[in-house]
C-alpha cells in the first residue's frame, strides 16, 4: 500500500521533497516495501495553484484543509508554511483528524510545542520536526537516539546562519556589523527586517528544542536569555584576537541543579575550539557529555535539499511507525517539563 502525504505550502524546501523522494526511491522502497508519494497539497489561492502547474507540478492542489483531513488515504500531513499563523490552527486540526504531523518550523514548536505534542498525544499520533534545528544536521535525533546512553552536560551551539555569516565577515575581514548585515540582506540570508537572526532570537527557539531532546527537558521560550550581535565593533573583534579568541554567537544549555539554564549571546571562544572553525552559514552543536566527552556535529543549517532531506527522514520513520503501528510515541519519549534556572542556580 503505498503511503500517501499531504504537503501544506509549496515553497523552498517542499519542492526539494520530489526530487529527494525519486533520488532516494529504491532505497526507500527496499525499507518500506511501499512507496511514499506526495498526493495532496494545499495552497493558498487559484493563482499560486496556477503557478505551480507551470512550474511542473502535478498534484492534487486544494485550497481547503478540510479536504486534506477527510481522505482517509493520508496518513502524514507535512507543515511547511512557516510563522506561526496558521499553521499552528492546521497543526491543531490535523492532529484532532488523527493525521501524524511533520513540520520544519521552529518558531511554532518553541512557543507552542507542548501544547502541540499533547494534543498528538491525546490523538495517539505523532508530531516529528528534525529539520526545526540545524536545517541539514540530524542532531535531533542524534541526542534523543544515539546519545540516550550518555549523560549530557552541556550543549553548546552555532545554530543560527544568518549571524554566523556576518561574525565570520566581521572577524575574518574585520567587516563592520552594518557592511555585514547588507551582505547578508543582499545574499538573501537576512531579513529586511533581522531582528530574529541578529538578536539571538532564532537561536534561542532552536536552545527550547534542544533542550528537550539533550535534557529531556521542555522550557518555556520566554526563559531563554538573549543578547545580540548589533552592539559589536570592529575594536571587540581585534581585542578578542589578540587575546587568542574569536567571538561568536553561540547559544549554550546547561544543566543546573534546579533545571537548565540556557542563553544566546556572544561569546569568546579560544580559537582552538572546534566551533571557533565553524564560518560562513555553516551550523554547529558541541556536545559535552559524561560518556563521549566531547563531540560535535556540523552542516549546513539550512537550505533546499538540507532541510528536505531531515524533512523526508522524519516522513519515512513515521511511515515504518504507521507500519509496525507504533504512533502516538512522542519523537524524543523522555521529555519533561520543567523550570528555566537563573544563571545563580
Ligand atoms: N534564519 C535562520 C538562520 C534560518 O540564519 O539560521 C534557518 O533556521
Amino acid at each position: 500500500m503505498t503511503v500517501n502525504i499531504a504537503i501544506l505550502g509549496l515553497g523552498t524546501v517542499a519542492s526539494g521533497l520530489p526530487f529527494l523522494l525519486e533520488e532516494n526511491k529504491e532505497k526507500l522502497v527496499r525499507l518500506l516495501n511501499d512507496e511514499i508519494r506526495i498526493k495532496t497539497v494545499l495552497m493558498r489561492d487559484e493563482e499560486t495553484i496556477a503557478e505551480a502547474r507551470e512550474r511542473g507540478f502535478d498534484y492534487d492542489f486544494v485550497l481547503d484543509l478540510d479536504e486534506i483531513l477527510a481522505d482517509e488515504e493520508i496518513s502524514i500531513v507535512v507543515e511547511l508554511m512557516g510563522r506561526i499563523e496558521p499553521a499552528r490552527t492546521f497543526i491543531s486540526r490535523a492532529l484532532k483528524a488523527n493525521k501524524n504531523v511533520v513540520t520544519a518550523n521552529k518558531d511554532l514548536l518553541a512557543i507552542h510545542g507542548r501544547e502541540l505534542r499533547k494534543l498528538a498525544q491525546e490523538n495517539q499520533v505523532s508530531l516529528y520536526y528534525e529539520a526545526a534545528v540545524a536545517g541539514g544536521i540530524p542532531i535531533l535525533r542524534t541526542l534523543a537516539n544515539s546519545l540516550v546512553s550518555d549523560k549530557i552536560t552541556r550543549i553548546l551551539g552555532v545554530v543560527n546562519g544568518t549571524s554566523n555569516f556576518m561574525m565570520s565577515k566581521m572577524v575574518g575581514e574585520s567587516w563592520t556589523y552594518e557592511k555585514a548585515l547588507s551582505e547578508a540582506q543582499r545574499l538573501g540570508y537576512a531579513e529586511s527586517d533581522p531582528t530574529n537572526d541578529v538578536d539571538g532570537i532564532d537561536a534561542g527557539y532552536k536552545l527550547v528544542i534542544l533542550s528537550e531532546f539533550a535534557f529531556g527537558m521542555s522550557i518555556e521560550n520566554d526563559d531563554v536569555q538573549h543578547e545580540g550581535i548589533r552592539t559589536i565593533t570592529p575594536m571587540d573583534v581585534e581585542i578578542a584576537q589578540q587575546l587568542g579568541y574569536v567571538i561568536k554567537l553561540v547559544g549554550e544549555i546547561v544543566e543546573v541543579e534546579s533545571g537548565v539554564f540556557a542563553e544566546v549571546s556572544p561569546t569568546f571562544l579560544p580559537q582552538k575550539h572546534p566551533l571557533a572553525s565553524v564560518n560562513g552559514v555553516m551550523n554547529a552543536v558541541f556536545v559535552e557529555s559524561i560518556g563521549i566527552g566531547e563531540s560535535m556535529y556540523y552542516g549546513p543549517g539550512a537550505g533546499q535539499k538540507p532541510t528536505a532531506t531531515s524533512v523526508l527522514a522524519d516522513i519515512v520513520r513515521l511511515a515504518k511507525r504507521i507500519q509496525d503501528g507504533t504512533t502516538g510515541k512522542l519523537f524524543n519519549e523522555y521529555v519533561r517539563e520543567t523550570k528555566l534556572a537563573s544563571p545563580a542556580d
